[in-house]
């Protein structure tokens, strides 16, 4: 620690004068000693400490040279995978430094008009980069600005690494360490910001890396898909060995892809509706529509689980633009049950007596047999709650049809058009189709590793619409690990351990275009079940306006104990680490001199003159949005652990020559249709849908239909 108020460092390294001296005159101690008058052994004694007082005074210019140095470079920082290093208790995030008082003075130092030559780069080096462009095109001298251009160690003027921002911000602190985070900080959630292609994906690798390295469950939710992010995600599973355990979700890639119900497991059977509904928009005259869908979709729902058939995209839809049919299904069985045994004939006699003429608009163009079983039940007084709704919707008029087709039939439409359908509403009796169907608990009893890719930028609305279902679905899960950990009662299959809480590392890339409804309880609760999500978004602006009102956005952010925050532009994101620090003080040196002049000719005093250095000491913010404006790619500042500042690099991840990277999606495909077929389709052979549906009145039990 420095005693002195004052640390300058930007200044000639001016100790090396009288280390130069101190060095000079010990050596002339040993070959003259009769120069300095001193017996040799004196002489000898004399030279030792001028030599230990040379040493002194050249490591403390080694520091102020150093440091100098470290303002005008941006070192490159690659590591390659598999030497990320791995801790049980703590999370690797890079290289860097605990961030306090100190470092503000300096930056502060570093923009003051006399040590600008110690901050930027040399004119030599600007005279190179001209060059470089200038000599492009020009013959023999092209190469000249093709040796200039050479990252190399050999070349004194080579360009600094295109990650742009400032040097300085890390350089205030030439000595560095490991940064590692607790990871029981992350059951708190973590939130990393950082405005477009800054290194926000790189350094989601760098976690993933770790986590599936740790062998927790790690679900990847990509909604851009980037290619390098699954690669990633793929050889970290094989390196670890679980690559049976991996499962690749992705909606570009429909061949390849696992396939998903997106409402196919629920705890409660209203979640059907919910989920569908959430999709749609709830602004003015919409959320009418929007509650009408709800009730219309919960009913076909109802009626399908009674009926032990496991709803999808595809049957809602189909029931959506016609429930007679599910209607006269649900009526049969419901006959078949507890109506008296000659119904069948009392129908038939209903639908003889019934006159076209007579019927309300509603029920015109109806099927005959379809009205009379209404008649029919009706007149019963036979009480069944599921009946009731498709009754009630049988009865609608046809314009309460057109409100709902116009409110969720082109959402529907989207998500049972093309090979996506197959995907989301999957066929589970197709023996042709070997592609996995993956539903969340058995991943998480498996310890399994997901990546979702989920397209975003070819159709959002799908994307949305299948994200937001799936964490959904995961709430719903956690909720019942909750309450019965994740250990099946009727699975012989063995779990690693099932009395142990997994550890599910949550990964949202591209956060803003997932976050709904959904989201929210998952951050709010989910701890509990083992959840810790790390979401990674480019602005908090983008949040707010996807999830459409400021307060419920602050609630979200109040759920992130963790933030991670790469350069940003908007001044909003970036007040929202810089809010949260302390004000600091800063010294400021201020030279004085002046003179004063005696009038006075009897006086013995002509003038007087004065010079004086003032220190004077100001408080500011510890650090301002503008600093994370200039931050170069690959660097962060960290508020981890309740409030401390860490400034952090973060590594890149290096896949030159590393065995385990698949080549392109291709070959992932390649190498995971074998895994598929050696996976013994555990799938298939399962029906855990029904995980304690509380609130239906089943035809069907889930006991009956699991044992059948
Ligand atoms: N740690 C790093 N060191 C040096 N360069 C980096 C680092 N991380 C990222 N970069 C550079 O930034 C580029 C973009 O990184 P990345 O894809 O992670 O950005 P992103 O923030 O996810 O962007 P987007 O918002 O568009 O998804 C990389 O290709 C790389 O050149
Ligand atoms: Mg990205």
């Amino acid at each position: 620690m420095n005693p002195h108020p004052v640390e300058a460092l930007l200044r000639p390294p001016v100790e090396l004068w009288s280390a130069l001296v101190a060095a000079a005159t010990g050596t002339m101690a040993i070959l003259a000693p009769w120069a300095l008058m001193m017996p040799p052994g004196v002489a000898h004694a004399a030279a030792a400490a001028l030599f230990t007082l040379a040493g002194i005074r050249t490591r403390q210019a080694w520091r102020v040279i150093r440091y100098q140095r470290n303002m005008r470079r941006l070192p490159v920082y690659k590591l390659r995978a598999d030497r990320i290093p791995l801790s049980r208790h703590k999370l690797f995030l890079g290289r860097g430094f605990r961030w306090t008082q100190r470092h503000t003075q300096r930056l502060r130092d570093t923009i003051r008009p006399e040590v600008q030559h110690y901050v930027q780069p040399g004119a030599l080096y600007q005279w190179a980069r001209r060059k470089e462009v200038a000599w492009e095109s020009i013959p023999i001298l092209n190469l000249f600005a093709w040796l200039l251009r050479q990252p190399r160690w050999w070349n004194p003027l080579k360009p600094l690494p295109a990650v742009g921002g400032t040097p300085a911000l890390h350089a205030v602190e030439p000595d560095e360490q490991d940064v590692w985070m607790d990871l029981g900080e992350r059951v708190g959630h973590t939130l990393v910001l950082g405005s477009t292609r800054v290194g926000k994906t790189r350094l989601a690798e760098i976690l993933i890396t770790q986590d599936i390295r740790r062998g927790d469950v790690v679900i990847v939710f990509d909604p851009k898909g980037d290619a390098d992010l699954l690669r990633r995600v793929y050889a970290e599973a094989k390196r670890a060995g679980r690559a049976r355990d991996f499962y690749l979700f992705h909606l570009g890639f429909p061949e390849v892809s696992a396939r998903y119900n997106a409402i196919g497991s629920f705890s409660r059977i209203t979640e059907v509706a919910t989920r569908i509904a959430n999709q749609l928009p709830s602004e003015g005259n919409s959320a009418a529509f929007k509650e009408f869908a709800w009730r219309f979709v919960n009913i076909i729902a109802r009626a399908l689980v009674a009926l032990g058939r496991r709803p999808d995209y595809q049957q809602i839809r189909r029931y959506i633009n016609d429930i007679e049919p599910l209607f006269v299904e649900y009526a049969r069985e419901h006959l078949r049950r507890f109506g008296q045994e000659n119904w069948a004939t009392d129908v038939e006699e209903i639908a003889g007596k019934i006159s076209e003429r007579n019927l309300s608009s509603a029920l015109k163009g109806r099927d005959r047999d379809a009205i009379a079983m209404m008649r029919y039940l009706q007149a019963q007084d036979l009480y069944d709650p599921v009946l009731d709704g498709l009754v009630s919707a049988f009865k609608y008029d046809k314009t309460y049809f057109d409100k709902i087709v116009s409110s969720v039939g082109p959402l529907m439409e989207k998500l049972t058009t093309g090979k996506i359908a197959e995907l989301i509403s999957p066929d589970y009796l197709n023996d042709d189709d070997s592609r996995p169907i993956f539903e969340w608990l058995d991943v998480i009893r498996r310890n399994g590793i997901v990546y979702v890719g989920l397209d975003a930028l070819t159709d959002t609305t799908v994307a949305s619409a299948v994200g937001n279902s799936m964490f959904a679905d995961l709430v719903s899960v956690a909720g019942h690990i909750y309450k019965h950990g994740v250990a099946d009662p009727a699975d012989d299959t063995p779990t690693r351990n099932p009395t142990r809480v997994p550890t599910i590392s949550m990964h949202a890339d591209e956060f803003n275009e997932l976050i709904g409804d959904e989201f929210v309880p998952l951050l709010n609760k989910a701890g509990g079940a083992g959840f810790q999500v790390t979401a990674y978004t480019q602005t908090w602006s983008d949040v707010e306006a996807k999830i459409g009102s400021r307060a419920k956005a602050g609630q979200v952010a109040g759920n992130f104990n963790t933030m991670i925050m790469l350069r940003v532009k908007e001044l909003a994101t970036a007040e929202m680490l810089t809010d949260q620090l302390s004000r600091v003080e800063v010294f400021t040196l201020m030279n004085v001199s002046g003179v004063n002049d005696s009038s006075d000719p009897m006086s013995g005093i002509d003038f007087q003159s004065r010079n004086e250095d003032r220190i004077s000491v100001s408080e500011v913010p510890m650090l301002t949005p503008a600093e994370l404006v200039r931050l170069p790619k690959g660097q962060a500042f960290a508020l981890l652990e309740g409030g401390r500042l860490w400034k952090v690099r973060m590594p890149l991840p290096d896949d030159s020559g590393d065995p385990a990277m698949p080549a392109d999606i291709a070959a992932i495909a390649n190498e995971m249709e074998r895994t598929y077929i050696t996976n013994d389709h555990w799938y298939r052979t399962r029906e855990t849908w029904w995980h304690a549906i509380a609130d239906t009145d089943a035809l069907v039990t889930p006991e009956t239909e699991a044992g059948g």
